[in-house]
């Protein structure tokens, strides 16, 4: 597959029809599994978060959720690609984008909490563990963190 020619990655907006696709994606692989799904309140509190998706061919590929901790530091949470569509290079691809975007936005450290099946993951996208490991959603998690560079203000961008 050449994901250059194939996939484009974007912001979609809290409550649009694409972030809506995302939802529906994330519960899928995230969730469901699980037995666990989204409650209204969970996804109104996702109003003050970036939502970012990867579509290959119009068609929703990957998304994840930036969410703001700080002015230096954002947590990315939530990525999700399509089963049929893992281990295609498509989740470092809308990492790689996440990473740009905040750095745009003038974050300069991404943290996250990582499954422990995706540790591997995220080491391999520059991603170190912090501390122990931790249980959520029923799942053995490590708290990982990125410095990204490019210690911009905002105001640089504006
Ligand atoms: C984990 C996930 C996001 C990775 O995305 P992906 O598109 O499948 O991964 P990529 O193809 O971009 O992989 C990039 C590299 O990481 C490796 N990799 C991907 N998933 C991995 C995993 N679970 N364990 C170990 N290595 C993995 C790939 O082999 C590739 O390595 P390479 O560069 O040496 O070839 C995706 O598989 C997924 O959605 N999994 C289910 C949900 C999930 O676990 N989400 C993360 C919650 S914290």
């Amino acid at each position: 597959m050449n994901n250059e020619e194939t996939t484009l990655c974007n912001q979609v907006e809290h409550n649009s029809e694409g972030y809506r696709k995302t939802v529906a994606l994330r519960d899928e692989i995230l969730r469901r599994p699980l037995n666990l799904s989204f409650s209204a309140e969970e996804l109104n509190a996702e109003d003050g978060s970036f939502h970012l998706a990867c579509w290959r061919d119009g068609i929703l590929a990957a998304c994840l959720v930036l969410k703001p901790l700080s002015e230096n530091q954002i947590c990315m949470r939530q990525l999700a690609v399509q089963a049929d569509l893992q281990r295609r290079g498509i989740g470092r691809k809308l990492v790689n984008y996440a990473e740009s975007f905040a750095k745009q936005h003038g974050y300069h450290e991404m943290v996250l909490h990582a499954r422990e099946t995706a540790v591997e993951f995220y080491e391999k996208l520059g991603y170190r563990k912090e501390g122990d490991r931790f249980t959520e959603v029923t799942l053995p998690h490590y708290r990982m963190r990125k410095i990204l560079g490019n210690r911009k203000t905002k105001e640089q961008f504006n």
